[in-house]
């Protein structure tokens, strides 16, 4: 019997992952023979150690926190989508051993705020916290929903600033600071930023939350996340945690390597979200 293919996800940190227990229920689910396992590497190491990763047989990886543009940069060639998110999150050795780099994080938010969550994005004002990675994966594909507005804060304005003026050709878009948002109140708040993998809350007004807001953090943690928290404090509509998307994510990576798409339905019901 040959060995199963081996899968991964690269990331600092990593442990928290859940997206081994996620791609092995895809793997059971559509019978593939896989192994998919966690890799913490620092950035210093990151193109040595994906590169060994490749040359020892790996057939595709997974991209986080924080190296998301470096896997950009180490790619051979990019879907139009990561290309012009200038993040990677899904790695995929070809046939010629050529690295393709794709983003499937657009894809996973929005079939979950639009499938799983049933909400509407045509027309809404939209608040995306963060001006990293995780933000450049879903700019394009929210604004192709027509929203009025996004306006994308940071803690470091400039790179908020900049992305936008990289999207500013698809619809209304701008960056600023956490300071210069505004007093109106957003329909939906996204949080894209790190900082809830050091237990804090982006530094945002109380302001921006109204009775219909409806916030939605990337990340996802067994427990309530200090965004959500914070979030349900200032009296929003509802708060999720990003498992759908991560798992929606998933199933896109999933399909791009093996040519075969898992039904997310039954992963979300084993997670408790659906
Ligand atoms: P990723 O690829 O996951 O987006 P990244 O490129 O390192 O990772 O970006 C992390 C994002 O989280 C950035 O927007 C970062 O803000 P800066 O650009 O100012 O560094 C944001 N971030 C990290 N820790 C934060 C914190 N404690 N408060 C607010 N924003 C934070």
């Amino acid at each position: 019997m040959n060995a199963p293919d081996q899968y991964g996800v690269v990331g600092h940190p990593i442990s928290h992952s859940w997206s081994p227990f996620i791609h092995g229920l895809f793997a059971k689910q559509t019978d593939q023979s896989l192994v998919y396992r966690l890799y913490d590497i620092v950035p210093e190491n990151f193109r040595a150690q994906v590169l060994e990763f490749f040359t020892r047989g790996g057939r595709g990886l997974n991209v986080t926190v924080p190296h998301k543009e470096a896997a950009a940069e180490l790619a051979n060639d990019l879907t139009t989508r990561a290309d012009r998110a200038g993040a990677v999150n899904t790695l995929v050795l070809n046939d010629d051993h050529s690295l393709l780099g794709d983003n499937t994080d657009g894809y996973g938010l929005v079939t979950d705020l639009t499938k799983n969550l049933g909400l509407n994005i045509t027309n809404q004002r939209l608040l995306i916290l963060g001006a990293g990675g995780a933000t450049r994966g879903i700019v394009e594909p929210l604004l192709s929903l027509g929203p009025t507005e996004i306006v994308i804060a940071n803690r470091t304005p400039e790179r908020a600033v900049n992305l936008a003026s990289l999207f500013s050709d698809l619809g209304a878009v701008r960056g600023c600071g956490f300071d210069q948002v505004g007093d109106d109140p957003f329909d939906l708040i996204i949080n894209a930023t790190a900082a809830g993998l050091s237990g804090s809350v982006p530094n945002i007004a109380a302001e921006v939350v109204a009775s219909h807001s409806v916030c939605y953090d990337m990340s996802y943690s067994k427990t309530a996340t200090p965004f959500v928290t914070w979030a349900v404090e200032q009296g929003c509509a509802r708060a999720h945690k990003g498992w759908g998307m991560l798992v929606e994510q998933a199933a896109e990576s999933f399909t791009l390597w093996r040519g075969v798409r898992p039904d997310t339905g039954p992963v979300l019901a084993v997670l408790g979200i659906k």
